[in-house]
Order: C-alpha cells, then structure tokens, then sequence
C-alpha cells in the first residue's frame, strides 16, 4: 500500500468538459497527480437522465476519460474509476444514508440549486413536479465517493464545496460513534473558482450553451471568442471600464504575463482599447493553452483500446481500494450478523 495521501475527485458524465472545469478543477487534478494517489471518478449512478438516454450517459463516459487523458491526467499513476462497475458505492450509499438527516440535505445548496434547475416530469394526476429519490441519494452518495477510498484531498469547483462539509461531518460522526478509519477530507478549489460564460453569464455551464469545451477545434475557439459579450455598446476608441467587460475576466484566467495584461488594461481605461484587439489576444491564448490538449487527445482517439485500458485498470484499483474500505465499515458497523453461532 502506498504511503501517498489520496485525493478523490469525479464527474457527472454529461458531455465534454469545458474551460470553467479546467481553471476550477482540472488543473488542480493534473497539478497534484504525482503528489497523491488519486482517484478519478466517472460518477454516472448520478446522472439523472438515465430512464431517458443511457446512450448519450455511455458517451459521456468515454468524453470525460478522453478529456481527462487529453488535459494530461496519467492513467498509469492515478485510477479512472466508472462509479457503477464499483457497486459499493452503492452499499455504502444505504449505510450512510442512515447518518444523513433530511433537513441536512434540503439546506444543502448545490442540492437545493440542482433541483430547481432541473425539469421534473409532472405527477399525471395531481400535476405537481416529481423529484425522483435519487436526488436525496445523490449527495450522500457523493459522501460515500469521497469516504470510499478514504481520501484527504478533494479538489473540485467551487459549487460542490457544500458536499465536501457534509462529508466532513459524517466522517466525524462515523468515527466519533464507530471506528475511525475516515480522515476528514479537504476541498480544494482552483485558481478561477468560476468562470463568466461567454455570453457574460456569472457560470460557464453546458446547459446555458455559453462553453468553451476543452475538445473545441481552434476555428471554433475563434468563433466563439468573437461572439462572446465585451460589456456595454464602446465606440471602438472609446476608453471602458475594465470591470464592465468580461473578456478581462477571461483574461485574468489565462492571461499569464501579468505586466503585458496591466499595461493593457491601463491603456483600455485611458484611451480605449478595441474588443477585437482583446479577443484577438484571449483566443491566442486559448489555442496555446489547448492545442496540446488537442494533440494528445488525437492520439487517443487514433487508438480508443488505449482509453478503455485507462478504464479498465483504474476501475480495477478503484473496486479494490473500495473492497478494503467496505471490509473496515462492516467491521466497525458490526455488521459480522453470521458470526453469531
Ligand atoms: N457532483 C459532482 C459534479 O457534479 C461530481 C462528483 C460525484 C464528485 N462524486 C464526487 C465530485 C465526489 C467530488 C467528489 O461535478
């Protein structure tokens, strides 16, 4: 067993990364890989559209590994784990579920968004919206990933810190009342914990279509950046406010000479700057940035056996670990009923 301390981190597959999932997480994952033993995890049992479309789920599960080996995640060094090929997930679900009060998931606030933002089938008859079970169980089955591995370490994007308290808590309350085997884990959230949509939204999400995906060719990067939202109506030698136009935010996350960007936003403020001038400069910046994320993943994508492997041997290590964890929560639940003649 390795003397590293663990990280757990994961993913709903739901489509291809964007750049708000590397400047809030994945780089953070791709930073600390050497550092800690990791687990990355493919977190489909929390996919809620599973009745609907379990095609486009298989998909996505193939779009995050490739993202994930595409941003430079090492599948020989850290675990891509398919959350359901590793059903203790589930069992400790159950289990924990016992620890979890109600009211403690309905204040929860990522839980509490995602409810709101999602569509419900209506009740046929009584007409009101149906929240399917699985969105109480998604967070504390959240707590059950983080628990699984017994990990230190979890660096998500900021939205998800609220899960990592709750597994603070029943970490505390599971050693406190059993055995402790649970360190209390940490959140860990990256350098741009959220990052504007391109269309100047305060998120960058998949659903509001305002992504810059991590796959997107270098013409549609261009594309996009041209479309994106440069603050209120300027005539193109009219002097603006830094703060008023959201390219700067963009520019603050990837922009890495800092004199270069100080001295541009000055002569923005003093006697204009065109927003062509600043797009120009965000998508070369952008197409640095992935244009190595592009080669690596087109060689991935020549040889998809290679992607499966990653699959299949992080998900191997993932239920091993897992087995182990469940063994030490059985034994401290006294769960050994057979034991008793
Ligand atoms: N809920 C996370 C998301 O929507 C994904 C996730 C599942 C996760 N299990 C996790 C993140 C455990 C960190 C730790 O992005």
């Amino acid at each position: 067993m390795s003397e590293r301390k663990r990280i757990l981190t994961g993913i709903r597959p739901t489509g291809p990364l964007h750049l708000g999932h590397y400047a809030g997480a994945l780089e953070n994952w791709v930073r600390l890989q050497h550092e800690y033993e990791c687990y990355f995890l493919i977190a489909d049992y929390q996919v809620s559209d599973y009745a609907d479309d379990i095609a486009r789920v298989r998909d996505a599960v193939w779009e995050v590994a490739l993202d994930w080996l595409a941003v430079g995640l090492n599948p020989e060094s850290s675990s891509f784990v398919i959350e359901s090929l590793v059903p203790e997930h589930a069992e400790l679900t159950v289990w924990l579920s016992w620890f979890l009060p109600l009211g403690m998931l309905e204040r929860n606030p990522t839980l509490k968004a995602e409810m709101e933002a999602i569509e419900h089938p209506e009740d046929a008859r009584t007409k009101a919206k149906s929240v399917p079970v699985a969105f109480y169980n998604y967070p504390v089955m959240q707590v059950a990933n983080i628990l699984m591995p017994r990990a230190h370490l979890v660096p998500v994007g900021e939205d998800q810190l609220p899960h990592i308290e709750l597994t603070r808590e029943t970490a505390r309350r599971f050693n406190r009342e059993f055995k402790p085997i649970f360190p209390e884990p940490e959140g860990l959230v990256g350098r741009v914990p959220r990052l504007v949509g391109t269309d100047g939204n305060a998120k960058m999400s998949k659903s509001r279509g305002n992504t810059i995906d991590l796959k997107d060719s270098a013409e549609t990067v261009a594309k996009k950046v041209k479309g994106m939202y440069g603050g209120p109506p300027r005539g193109m030698h009219d002097p603006g406010v830094v703060a008023e136009n959201p390219i700067f935010l963009y520019l603050d996350a990837f922009d890495h000479d800092a004199a270069e960007l100080a001295d541009l936003k000055e002569r923005y403020t003093r006697v204009g700057v065109s927003n062509k001038e600043l797009k120009d400069r965000l998508t070369a910046l952008l197409n640095d940035l992935l244009d190595p994320f592009r080669e690596r993943r087109a060689r991935y994508e020549g040889n998809m056996g290679l992607v499966r492997e990653a699959l299949e041997a992080g998900t191997t290590r993932g239920r091993a670990i897992a087995r182990e964890t469940m063994e030490m929560v059985r034994d401290a639940l006294d769960l050994n009923y057979l034991g008793k003649y």
